[in-house]
């Protein structure tokens, strides 16, 4: 069987210093059991060197976040010729120099985020409002890309769903990573589908009712928005339907492509942010759904941290 290859995350960034020490075997006094306060104290050193590596990795990430933006500010000048005309090699060049750039400020959001989220840094921030705008706006971000690969991208707004309170930015930070995902693993001629309905998230009822009253409920009572993102790609092999949400995973076969393993990773940590929860079914040589459940009741504000959720979607 195929193995999982997950990047290695560098620690040490940012200015950090001499590496740490390696914690102690957690060993007890006869010398060979682990007794469960060397437990403990193990554990809560790892964390706290895990914590201290990942707020390097942010602060390292956001210094570089300004004088890329500039950069790339001013390859912008230069590509629109206001600062005089090009010829064919400079506008090449230059259109090269603004996807790195582009790129790379992505990469950089990607470990903002990610640390934010480690840290317990990131807030909930639910405003009542319309989902089919938020899913239209990220659609409209995606459709020139999509067109130029040669995808299609299809999306109709559902006007059966209710106004509710959710947080705008995440959810379409969520929708583009997976929207990114199904671009960037879907061969050109494929379609990718964003559809977005009511559901009845049975957990989610305060009493358990019984089949038949389920499916009149599942009719009349949705307490939930169903969001998924479907593609005609390679799909993902039943065994990897969970771990693909795990940090720095990719499948075996896909390191060639870019990205670090992050996008799903980050899509679980907000979707349980929200109090939902995403999974993916899929056929391999099929394609894949990746669907998420956003309750229309937001859960009380907490901060979304990776130790609080992780695991909890399984
Ligand atoms: N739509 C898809 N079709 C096939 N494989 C997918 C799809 N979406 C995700 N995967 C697999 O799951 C892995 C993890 O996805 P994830 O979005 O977390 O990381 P990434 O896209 O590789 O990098 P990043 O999102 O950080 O740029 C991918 O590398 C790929 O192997
Ligand atoms: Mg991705």
């Amino acid at each position: 069987m195929a193995t999982a290859h997950k990047n290695t995350c560098v620690s040490g960034a940012g200015g950090a210093s001499a590496p740490e020490p390696t914690p102690r075997p957690a060993r007890g006094s006869d010398g060979d059991v682990p007794s469960p306060e060397n437990l403990l104290r193990e554990y809560n050193e790892l964390r706290a060197r895990f914590q201290r590596t990942t707020n390097a990795l942010g602060s390292a990430a956001h210094d570089l976040k300004t004088p890329l933006s500039i950069l790339n500010g001013y390859v912008e000048v230069l590509h629109s010729e206001k600062l005089g005309p090009l010829n064919d090699r400079q506008r090449e060049v230059l259109r090269d120099m603004q996807s790195s750039g582009k790129r790379l400020q992505q990469f950089i959001q990607d470990f903002l985020t990610y640390s934010a989220l480690e840290t317990g840094g990131l807030r909930m921030q639910f405003e009542h409002g319309n989902i089919n705008e938020c899913l239209s706006e990220v659609c409209r971000l995606w459709s020139n890309h999509f067109q130029e690969k040669g995808l299609a991208l299809y999306f109709l707004a559902n006007d059966k769903l209710p106004a509710f309170p959710f947080d705008s930015p995440k959810l379409e930070r969520v929708i583009s990573n997976l929207l990114e995902n199904a671009f960037k693993f879907t061969p050109p001629g494929g379609t990718v589908w964003l559809h977005a309905e009511p559901h009845m998230w049975d957990r989610r009822a305060a009493a358990v009712p019984s089949t038949a009253e389920r499916r009149r409920q599942n009719l009349s009572h949705p307490n939930s928005v169903k969001v998924s993102v479907s593609d005609t790609g390679p799909g993902i092999p039943a065994e990897f339907h969970l771990e693909v949400f795990d940090d720095f995973f990719r499948l075996p076969g896909t390191e060639s492509q870019e990205g670090m393993g992050l996008g799903l990773a980050i899509a679980r940590r907000l979707v349980q942010g929200m109090g939902g929860k995403i999974w993916v079914e899929s056929d391999p040589g099929v394609g894949c759904k990746f669907s998420f459940l956003v309750p229309y009741k937001p859960v009380p504000d907490k901060p979304v941290t990776a130790a609080a959720s992780k695991g909890k979607n399984r």
